[in-house]
């Protein structure tokens, strides 16, 4: 009710709609805050402020418009246009899954110019009506559960943790590059090393394009940035080691080079020093064979795209030991991401519960089944994309490698249909050669491949959406109880934060587990064993699933 009085109402819309903050100086230029006083003068700038105000020499709040804002703003119809359009975008961008936004531009709507009383009253009762809605209470349980997250680890382990004032990234590639960006941005040193001057060479301007978008982002300035940038050295040998306190490799998914790589660190980096892993399918604990202090090897797993994903899992190799655990913790936390601890198996947590979804996408294709349906299904569901696209993200042959590991070190139901195995033989990849489910031009998606129908045949299948959301769902929430049962995480809470945060499972839903919850888990285990009956055992519900679900228990909510 407020806002828009003293800012105008588009600008208050852009702030309402997207709860964004403002730095200082742009609140004082749109008229939010009346002075910005430099950290240093506080003292004496807030006296002469309040001096001022008391001698009334403070004008009252008024938005300072342009003509053509005043006047759309200041008449009726064009008020009416303005929510009708931020409506239309709020829409857009939530697929109405959000009713928050929504509300507020009615309260907007209905308060503009109405006696402050009323006013008041018309914006009280909408809070009250959206706090107790389903959407506030996952939200806020999520919220809840990552600032949980933070406190996983005991006193007893985390004081274990080394300082981490210099860190080394070894790889320079599509991670690497990425990895080393948040280390500057967040002011700590980093070496960047890989064995190519060219892969080296485009690692650092990956990294310098990464600042400089943050910069435009005004997340910080341009001059941040260059200060940023310029603590990220590049090389190709290891001189200056000695000096770094942890070091992530991000190089070539391979056993035989990661090791090599660690031996190597283990001669230039001082004993106490931390050696994180940053792979995705590898274990760690053998990736510490052979190596003289195998406690100070971790896994550090990031996602990709490194500065938008806020997951990192921490993996706990049979030998890691409580100082590296720790100092890989405290250092994801220091990044601003969310550690989620997890054990060394296969798949670790996100990638391992993202494969049963992803075979089934496979399976419903060569069930004849529509890229076009399976996509809208869980785009529908609120995914942020449909799981061919993201296969095509992942790429076929990175994803076809992860699916067989994982049925290889688990078992197999994760295994993968043969279908990528046709697109690789086809000569798509997916993306990163522009030839996936969908085409591609610039690495823009410009739509499903036509030609597809070469690769898969026809598409004659017939589901409802709901139904290829299930297939898809239902494994990956099977999947979750036998992670449990076998301890790669410590918590159900957890399982539902790591999907949040790994892979944009909706946050409206609450999280994967906490969905299945309120679905009913006698409708999944039911639903399961129908699928078990019908294409086979790959659907076999899992003991935990079916214990909880015959007692009426849940994975989420307290007993
Ligand atoms: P990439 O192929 O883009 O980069 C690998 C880099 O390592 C190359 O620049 C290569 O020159 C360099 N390299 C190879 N051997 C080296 C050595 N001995 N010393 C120093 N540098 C060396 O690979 P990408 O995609 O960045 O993956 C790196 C690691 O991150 C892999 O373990 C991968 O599984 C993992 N990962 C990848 C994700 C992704 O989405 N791409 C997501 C999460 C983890």
């Amino acid at each position: 009710v407020k806002l828009p009085a003293v800012i105008g109402i588009q600008r208050a819309l852009d702030m309402i709609l997207t709860g964004k903050a403002v730095p200082g100086a742009r609140a004082k230029r749109l008229g939010l805050v009346d002075r910005v006083i430099p950290h240093h003068e506080r003292e004496r700038g807030q006296r002469e402020f309040v001096s001022d105000v008391l001698a009334g020499k403070i004008p009252r709040a008024e938005p300072g418009l342009s003509l053509r804002d005043r006047l759309i703003e200041g008449n009726p119809l064009g008020r009416r246009v303005l929510f009708a359009l931020a409506a239309k975008g709020v829409r857009e961008e939530t697929k109405g899954n959000y009713p928050a936004p929504l509300k507020a531009i009615e309260v907007l709507s209905r308060t503009f110019g109405a006696p402050p009383d009323e006013a008041y009253r018309i914006e009280a009762e909408a809070r009250a009506e959206l706090l107790v809605g389903d959407v506030s209470k996952a939200l806020v349980r999520v919220f809840g559960l990552s600032q949980d997250a933070k406190r996983a680890l005991p006193e007893s382990v985390l004081e274990a943790a080394i300082e981490v004032n210099r860190v080394a990234v070894i790889g320079a590639g599509v991670m690497g590059g990425a990895i080393a960006e948040i280390v500057a941005a967040n002011d700590t040193d980093t070496v960047l090393k890989d064995i190519d001057r060219g892969a080296l060479d485009a690692g650092l301007r990956h990294a310098a394009d990464l600042l400089r978008k943050a910069a435009r982002a005004r997340v910080f300035t341009e001059e941040e940035a260059g200060l940023k940038l310029a603590r990220i050295d590049g090389r190709l040998d290891y001189e200056g080691f000695e000096e770094v306190d942890l070091a992530i490799e991000a190089v070539v998914e391979k056993m035989a080079v990661k090791k090599h790589v660690f031996s190597e660190l283990e001669t230039v980096m001082s004993p106490e020093s931390v050696l994180a892993t940053n792979t995705s399918s590898l274990s760690v604990t053998e990736m510490a064979d052979g190596l003289e202090r195998p406690e100070r090897v971790v896994g550090l797993h990031f996602f990709n795209p490194v500065h938008k994903m806020p997951l990192v899992e921490v993996i706990r190799g049979d030998r890691t030991g409580d100082a590296a655990l720790a100092t890989a913790f405290r250092f994801a936390l220091q990044l601003g991401k969310t550690p989620v601890v997890v054990a060394d198996t296969p798949g670790f947590l996100v990638n391992r519960l993202l494969g049963p979804y992803l075979n089934e996408a496979g399976h419903l294709l060569e069930q004849g089944i529509a890229v076009e349906a399976i996509d809208r299904a869980l785009l529908d569901f609120g995914m942020p994309m449909g799981p061919c696209r993201l296969l095509d993200e992942i790429g076929f042959e990175v994803a076809t490698h992860a699916g067989r590991e994982m049925a290889r070190g688990i078992g197999d139901r994760l295994a993968p249909s043969g279908l990528l195995d046709r697109m690789i033989e086809d000569g798509r990849l997916g993306k990163k050669n522009g030839r996936g489910f969908y085409l591609y031009e610039k690495g823009k998606s410009t739509g499903v491949d036509p030609s597809l129908v070469d690769v898969l045949g026809p598409r004659s299948g017939q589901l409802e959406l709901s139904e290829i959301r299930d297939r898809c769902l239902w494994p990956m929430v099977n999947e979750a109880a036998w992670a449990l049962e076998e301890g790669v995480v410590d918590s159900a809470d957890r399982v539902d934060l790591a999907m949040i945060m790994g892979t944009g499972f909706p946050p409206f839903r609450g999280g994967l587990l906490r969905w299945a919850d309120d679905f009913g888990l006698g409708i999944i285990l039911e639903g399961l064993r129908g699928l078990e009956s019908q294409l086979g055992p790959r659907f076999a519900p899992a003991p935990m699933l079916k214990e909880l679900a015959e007692r009426n228990g849940t994975f989420t909510h307290p007993s």
